[in-house]
């Protein structure tokens, strides 16, 4: 057993921390009162590698690991949870995805660009009426031959429009059920594909979320990715890394909004006395700190097993099980120290309590992480 950190993982985990301290940090304020993310912090996101960390080098993707990822995404996130969603979405779902079980030709075409920020991913599983229940596709790929033809509605979908390349699920035969769904890549101007209005949201506000129509959208057959069938368990596996990365994003919440509190309790005084003086308020900074740093090990212990080829569907699941409950927890906590000054949006620590909520709900909700881990637990 090794818990410490190579030189390379430091390195990545400093830029990262240092990129969201100078280009994050500045407007994000702003950004979340906005409801806005402009392209060109995306872009910078792109030139520094944020935006294809794992994917290999001949796609133009970093080759890095998942460790890499999850400390990237922390310090990304202890700033500004609606950037890395961008960054978790493009990575571990999208050109993770590609990269894995996408073809040749897909790859050179879709994924080398993805990865360097150039154009930028979404990946559309979610349905007003299929959101937990995935496999109740109602969106479907009519099979014409050469093309097929996508009709439907994908609800809460993250870079709806500031996305080029969209993955997206359908049911192309509604007998054989999930044996019967299939993933395609499509790209924004198609015709026939329309973006719904932005969704006003609680948290994440820079991120922009969006529904999607789909009108006899015309979809070449060299666009399906994998075999008649796979699209169901494309989107399993490619959440289950998923989960990694928003799990990674929870931690990196609650260590941003524990960060704040700390040096606030260190400053603020009451009673004659700098407030971490008082056990009220250690006690709280104790609690924050063991819940945070057992969230952190849930996650690094999935992303080990990711690299070490293991299963990761149950740590994956653990990890954003527990991690989004810290987030929760400990950012409430982190109002409550700041006190009247905690529920001011210049301290911060109020729009980290509203990002933190949505990642009990998003890539799985702690519901279905839940069943996951269940039938895991139970299945011998
Ligand atoms: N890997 C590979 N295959 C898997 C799998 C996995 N992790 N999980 C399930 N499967 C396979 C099963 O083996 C089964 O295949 P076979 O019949 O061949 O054995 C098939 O998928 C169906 O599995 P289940 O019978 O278990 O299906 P279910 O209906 O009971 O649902 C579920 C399982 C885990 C609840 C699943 O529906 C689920 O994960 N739901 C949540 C969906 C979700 O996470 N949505 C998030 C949207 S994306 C998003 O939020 C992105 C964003 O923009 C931020």
């Amino acid at each position: 057993m090794d818990f410490k950190l190579t030189e390379e993982h430091l390195m990545i985990r400093d830029a990262a921390r240092d990129f969201a301290k100078t280009e994050l940090l500045p407007g994000v304020i702003e950004r979340d009162e906005k409801q806005e993310f402009p392209k060109e912090l995306i872009k910078k996101m792109g030139d520094l590698g944020f935006l294809g960390m794992m994917a290999s080098p001949e796609y133009g993707g970093g080759g890095m690991d998942t460790i890499s990822y999850v400390l990237a995404m922390e310090e990304l996130s202890k700033i500004d949870a609606s950037a890395s969603v961008m960054v978790s979405v493009n990575n571990s779902l999208v050109c993770w995805g590609l990269d894995t079980f996408g073809n040749e030709e897909q790859k050179k075409k879709y994924l080398s660009k993805l990865t360097t920020g150039e154009k930028l991913g979404a990946f559309c599983l979610s349905e007003p009426e299929a959101g937990s229940d995935a496999t109740s596709q109602r969106t479907t790929a009519i099979d014409k031959g050469d093309h097929y033809i996508l009709n439907g509605t994908k609800n809460w979908i993250t870079n709806g429009s500031s996305g080029d390349y969209f993955l997206v699920i359908a049911q192309t035969d509604k007998e054989k059920k999930h044996k019967g769904i299939n993933a395609f890549i499509v790209e924004k101007g198609w015709d026939g594909f329309e973006i719904g209005p932005k969704e006003q949201k609680l948290g994440i506000r820079g991120s922009d979320t969006h529904s999607l129509n789909f009108n006899d959208v015309k979809v070449p057959k060299e666009n399906r990715i994998g075999e008649d069938g796979f699209g169901f368990k494309f989107a399993m596996k490619t959440l289950s890394g998923g989960r990694i990365g928003i799990a990674a994003q929870a931690l990196g919440i609650a260590a941003g909004a524990y960060e704040l509190a700390k040096d606030y309790s260190k400053q603020r005084k009451a009673f004659g006395t700098e407030i971490c003086n008082h056990q009220a308020i250690a006690f709280k900074l104790a609690d924050m700190h063991t819940q945070i740093t057992a969230a952190r090990h849930l996650v690094m212990k999935a992303a080990w097993d990711k690299d070490q080829g293991e299963n990761y569907d149950l740590s994956g699941a653990m990890a954003k099980l527990h991690a989004s409950k810290t987030a929760m927890d400990v950012t409430i906590e982190a109002v409550q120290v700041h006190g009247g000054n905690g529920y001011v949006k210049e301290y911060h620590v109020e729009r980290l309590m509203r990002d933190a909520k949505i990642t009990q709900i998003y890539e799985g909700t702690s519901e279905i992480q839940k069943i996951v881990i269940s039938r895991s637990i139970l299945k011998d």
